[in-house]
């Protein structure tokens, strides 16, 4: 799908379907919305006053004209009460009027930048918000298209028009096209990679996906194998990978506009591509979503997609240990003792509590990279989903207050909300072994999310927030600009948090 600003008073544009947006509330229309309703003769007006325009965020009214606009069809979307209307109420109102379009059969969409003027968002942050919301929204998983990074996703819709009525706007909203562009090609490739099976998404694509990144982009890449790992003295991360058939990368991909000046901002993603438990086998039932236990992985790669397309001034690394968790006659075993590369011992009580294995070498492999901050995003435990909800906020754990800050703030203006839980020496209490430095797990069925965190900071020696995504990588149905299962949950907070750190 191409996407367009276009110069031209709406009421000219020619397009398949025209959207136009409606506060809720009695207003009036007035802006693009306006010149729209005029060329109709009041129509919009007069629908509004009888009730009979959606108005709530993402409520559409199609309306089929044969005069007045050139284009046939106009999509009236609500974005509720003006006084409310942020960027998530615009990304949400064009995810939702774009994909109607789509439904009706528009190929060629022309929107004005919603939410500008009257909704409190500047021409460019409407801009942004309109071109994500759509680009999401009209999200397809194209599993052949896919596969290939950077290959043609068919949309559904060719052409998308940012319309602008006047010149001095172009420019502001150009600038928000762009922006959109960019987050939206990184939500794309960390829900391509979700959605992707985990005999496709191995994670030796995982690797490749970064290496095509490095040459796009113009990043450092390395890719550690087995014995790369070994070197390192990486034995937790090891131990997982030991029943695995597909063999194991650990990948560092690295953004440097400054030469190595900069103490880097470094993002770590869990990557789990496919999580059956190991010998502590999961359940039957449900056991295909654990093909998304790379969900932090996916995030981190599609942050790192968006950095290189906005050339970043900051320096960026991303940490991704990738290896599936699987079973064989040479799988690691509860009562296994491992070693990890800062030298901690480790009792495994569980195998299903692998995630915590790998961030522990991966977070101590950071510590070399004299980090300004460390981020990091797992699908850890089932326990933060018992805690927060499915797809509410991911559990939110750090060491440091100024960075906490930092990451809700990127939460709170994406809409990719996090939620603090607290990250207490007490919860090691349950981690005492009487082999090893800790257990891997307490064995008890409470606090799971934050002993889980509790034990990953004992690899942690610089500011860091740990995310807990695990409700948050899959959903059930498609709203707004959100489309069922892999969300990309992440890339838009992380994007947000390296642009404002
Ligand atoms: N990948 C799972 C966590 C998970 C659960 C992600 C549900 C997404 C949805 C993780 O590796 C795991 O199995 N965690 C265990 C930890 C336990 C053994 C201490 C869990 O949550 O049960
Ligand atoms: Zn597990
Ligand atoms: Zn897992």
């Amino acid at each position: 799908m191409q996407t367009t600003v276009l110069q031209r008073p709406i009421d000219r544009v020619e397009a398949d379907a025209l959207i136009v947006h409606h506060f809720s509330g009695g207003h009036r229309a007035a802006g693009a919305t306006g010149e729209v309703d005029r060329a109709l003769g009041g129509l919009i007006t007069e629908l509004a006053a009888r009730g009979d325009l959606a108005t709530e965020v993402g409520g559409v009214t199609p309306l089929f004209v044969r005069a007045g606009v050139a284009a046939p069809r106009v999509l009236v979307v609500g974005l509720g009460d003006p006084q409310r209307a942020d960027a998530e109420a615009v990304r949400s109102a064009s995810g939702a009027a774009v994909r109607r379009a789509r439904e009706l059969g528009a190929k060629r969409v022309a929107i004005g930048a919603l939410g500008s003027g009257v909704g409190g968002l500047t021409p460019s942050e409407a801009a942004r918000a309109t071109v994500e919301g759509a680009r999401l929204g009209l999200y397809r998983y194209r599993a052949a298209a896919a596969q290939a990074l950077g290959g043609h996703v068919d949309h559904g819709v060719d052409e998308l028009l940012i319309v602008v009525p006047d010149a001095e706007r172009v420019e502001a909203v150009s600038d928000g096209v762009r922006w959109g562009e960019a987050t939206a090609d990184g939500v794309e490739l960390a829900r391509d990679l979700v959605n992707l099976p985990p005999n496709v998404a191995t994670p030796t694509h995982l690797a490749a996906v970064a290496e095509q990144l490095a040459r796009d982009h113009g990043f450092a890449v390395t890719i550690g194998d087995r014995a790369w790992a070994e070197e390192r003295g990486m034995g937790a991360f090891l131990a997982v990978a030991q029943g695995a058939g597909h063999e194991p990368r650990f990948i560092v991909l690295e953004h440097d506009p400054s030469r190595g000046k900069e103490a880097p901002l470094v993002l770590v993603g869990k990557g789990v591509t496919f999580d059956s438990g190991g010998v502590s086998i999961k359940g039957r039932a449900g056991m295909e979503a654990m093909k998304s236990d790379m969900a932090g992985a996916a995030a981190v790669l599609g942050a790192m997609r968006t950095i290189g397309r906005l050339r970043s001034p900051r320096r960026v690394v991303a940490l991704v240990p990738a290896t599936e968790n699987m079973l064989d006659a040479h799988a690691y075993r509860p009562a296994d003792v491992l070693q990890a590369s800062n030298g901690l011992t480790i009792e495994v009580i569980s195998t299903d509590a692998e995630g915590r294995l790998l961030l522990a070498d991966t977070l101590a492999y950071a510590q070399q990279l004299k980090p300004k901050a460390v981020v990091d995003l797992a699908t850890l435990t089932g326990a933060c989903v018992v805690a927060l909800g499915r797809g509410t906020a991911a559990g939110r754990f750090a060491n440091d207050d100024a960075l906490a800050a930092r990451v809700d703030a990127a939460g709170a203006a994406t809409h990719e909300r996090v939620w603090p839980l607290p990250l207490w020496p007490e919860y090691l209490d349950d981690l005492e072994s009487d082999v090893a430095d800790m257990k891997n797990s307490s064995g008890k069925p409470h606090g799971g999310a934050p002993v889980a965190a509790a034990f990953l900071q004992r690899f942690v020696d610089y500011p860091w927030v740990h995310l807990d995504i695990a409700g948050m990588a899959l959903r059930d149905d498609a709203r707004g600009y959100q489309t069922k299962g892999a969300t990309g949950y992440g890339v838009r907070l992380l994007v947000h948090w390296v642009t404002h750190a």
